[in-house]
């Protein structure tokens, strides 16, 4: 059962002379991934300006998806889209409509398999249009659990904390399951880079659930030492003592490299982020490739770890401020 704190985006009811439509936005963890499906406390940012679209428009025959302007049945869809299109069916099936007639085209401009959450955008933004077509409410607990359901298809044991971002407006704490807002502080800057090495969350969450049950003591030591690094650096957000949490950042990116998520990409992006000037910097997400978040001071500081984190690889590199006033 997941909390619904105070700010999430709104679902206006559309009318009917508009063509039914759903967004949400991308993600990134600050500090907890990997721990936050064993129950352990993790802490994520809603990344607004990057964003998925989704609209639904009458179309004759089965249900179809067009993304990027090619569009396949439902029942065609490639491994990759297969969240997707159970993001449709059950959201569909909910509404108590069948799924025929009808195409959802997906606009997304969150890169795939980086860490910043796509697939969950991507579900929460048809969920949101299907239920503007259907014209009917949702709540929050039933929306989350049908965006769940689309997770469950792309990486077997979310943790919901995706799910829940998607739509976030504000940082938040999330532990077992519960949302909560946290209030920061102190504005922060983040430098979020992309590796431009893209990797399956499946395959990570099951790495690490490898290695937990070959070596449940050691496994479950390094998911509790995440979890504790979260508590601590959320209450270093919450006084504004920026240092101090960039040092937990780097603390648990070494922790998730002994966990086997890391990349060697992710170490040229951090190691450069640091020689930068960050305060700390980890990868955000599941790893093995993917994006990496750091830490940075003002805004010059944050330009001197952007142009060095594109010096050294990066392919994308967006600057995220959170708390601002
Ligand atoms: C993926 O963005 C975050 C993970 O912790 C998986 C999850 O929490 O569902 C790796």
């Amino acid at each position: 059962m997941v909390r619904v704190p105070a700010r999430l985006a709104e679902s206006p009811t559309m009318p009917a002379s508009e063509t039914p439509a759903g967004s949400a936005h991308a993600k990134a963890i600050l500090i907890g991934e990997h721990a936050a499906v064993y129950g352990h406390p993790a802490i994520a940012l809603p990344i607004t300006p990057l964003r998925t679209v989704a609209e639904v428009h009458r179309s004759p025959g089965p249900l179809r998806l067009n993304s990027a302007g090619r569009s396949l049945a439902v029942s065609e869809l490639p491994g990759r889209f297969a969240s997707v299109g159970v993001a449709a069916t059950t959201a569909l099936e909910f509404f108590g409509l069948p799924p025929a007639d009808l195409e959802i085209a997906v606009r997304s401009g969150i890169p795939p398999q980086a860490g910043l959450g796509a697939s969950a955008a991507a579900a929460n933004a048809i969920v949101e249009a299907v239920r503007s077509y259907a014209g009917l409410a949702l709540d929050e607990a039933d929306r989350f659990e049908l965006v769940q359901a689309a997770e469950r298809v792309a990486h077997g044991n979310p943790s919901g904390i995706d799910a829940y971002a998607a739509r976030a407006l504000e940082p938040f704490l999330f532990a077992a399951g519960v949302a909560s807002p946290l209030p920061l502080g102190a504005p922060v800057r983040f430098v979020v880079a992309d590796t431009g090495v893209r990797a399956s969350t499946d395959e990570a969450v099951t790495g690490v659930r490898q290695l937990v049950d070959t070596d449940p003591d050691h496994g479950s030591a390094l998911l509790a030492r995440l979890g504790e690094l979260t508590r601590e650096a959320a209450g270093n957000l919450e006084h504004g003592r920026l240092s101090d949490f960039g040092k937990r950042l780097s603390i648990a990116q070494e922790i998730l490299t002994e966990l086997g998520v890391g990349h060697p990409a992710i170490d040229r992006l951090v190691t450069a982020a640091e020689s930068a000037g960050a305060a700390g910097a980890k990868l955000t997400g599941a790893g093995r490739g993917g994006c990496v978040i750091a830490v940075t001071g003002d805004a010059d500081q944050a330009q001197q770890v952007q142009t060095a984190m594109t010096a050294a690889g990066a392919v994308a590199v967006w600057i995220v401020t959170a708390g601002a006033t």
